[in-house]
């Protein structure tokens, strides 16, 4: 009989400026402590003061033990990350490779929106896709999925899904459940209370929510984002600082056969 072992993976939400790096630092090893997490992804398209991601950051990120930093919509407010997409060529096992942008972009962007690796000896996959709900268009990210998974080898395979629209995230996890270990869904920086196992194995939540200031409107200063709504003139953002909460899923996967088992709903302050 074949023993089923057990591979937990913690996924964190958004990560918004320094509030969001400060408390992933001061928090996650214990955590990863607490709960025996073996894998670790998040979404860093927020780590430099809530707009796009620095080299720097990424690595600050890593040093953290997260292994694998996804992206979104906007991965390109700092230009730095696209001569640091650029360096993987060549080296394609560094640092750089571990940052993804969403796969489905037209396929001459830089970077890329599939890594797979090593962890111990379980092989894993994490992709990362974006919605086309009230947000750029870019490719289908249902067939997107489908390309990659046919060549994708590793059973545990973890998808960022960074969309707006719930209906187009919802449908996302029904049609992969049983093909990936999880569809998590970033981007609105709201948690939702909808985390559950689909019938064929796959772990499900529309949104992780922000690691990041909950004293704002979705990490950025009230004041400005309420003023913008009121009189629609352009407004330099800043980040909140009040209510700083880290937002993650925990996930319990069968490591042989990448089934997940388990998702629960992690938030602290
Ligand atoms: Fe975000
Ligand atoms: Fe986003």
């Amino acid at each position: 009989m074949k023993v089923c072992l057990l591979m937990r993976i913690l996924f964190i939400g958004d990560i918004f400026g320094r509030p969001g790096r400060t408390i992933v630092k001061d928090r996650l090893p214990g955590i990863v402590r607490d709960h025996g997490v073996e894998l670790i992804i998040a979404n860093g398209e927020n780590s430099a003061a809530g707009f796009g991601i620095t080299p720097s950051l990424a690595e600050e990120l890593f040093e953290l033990n997260i292994d694998v930093i996804t992206t979104g919509n906007h991965v390109w407010d700092k230009r730095e990350i696209i001569d640091y997409f650029q360096m993987i060529e060549g080296n394609g096992r560094g640092p750089a490779r571990r940052v993804l942008r969403p796969a489905n972009y037209p396929s001459d962007m830089p970077g890329w929106g599939l890594y797979e690796g090593m962890k111990g000896k379980i092989p894993y996959a994490v992709i990362n896709l974006q919605g086309r709900v009230f947000m750029a268009s870019n490719d289908d990210p249902f067939r997107t999925a489908d390309q990659l998974l046919k060549q994708v080898q590793a059973k545990v395979i973890l998808v960022d899904f960074h969309a707006e629209a719930t209906s187009e995230k919802i449908s996302l996890g029904w049609y992969l459940d049983g093909r990936v270990t999880a569809v998590i869904g970033t981007h609105t920086h709201v948690p939702t209370a909808d985390e559950t196992v689909l019938p064929n194995g796959t772990a499900y939540i529309t949104d992780v929510g922000m690691t990041g200031p909950y004293d704002g409107v979705i990490g950025v200063k009230k004041e400005l984002v309420v003023q913008k709504f009121l009189n629609g003139m352009p407004v330099r953002f800043e980040p909140a600082t009040g209510d700083v909460r880290l937002s993650a899923v925990l996930i319990d996967c069968d490591e042989n056969t990448g089934k997940a088992r388990k998702i629960e709903r992690l938030r602290l302050s």
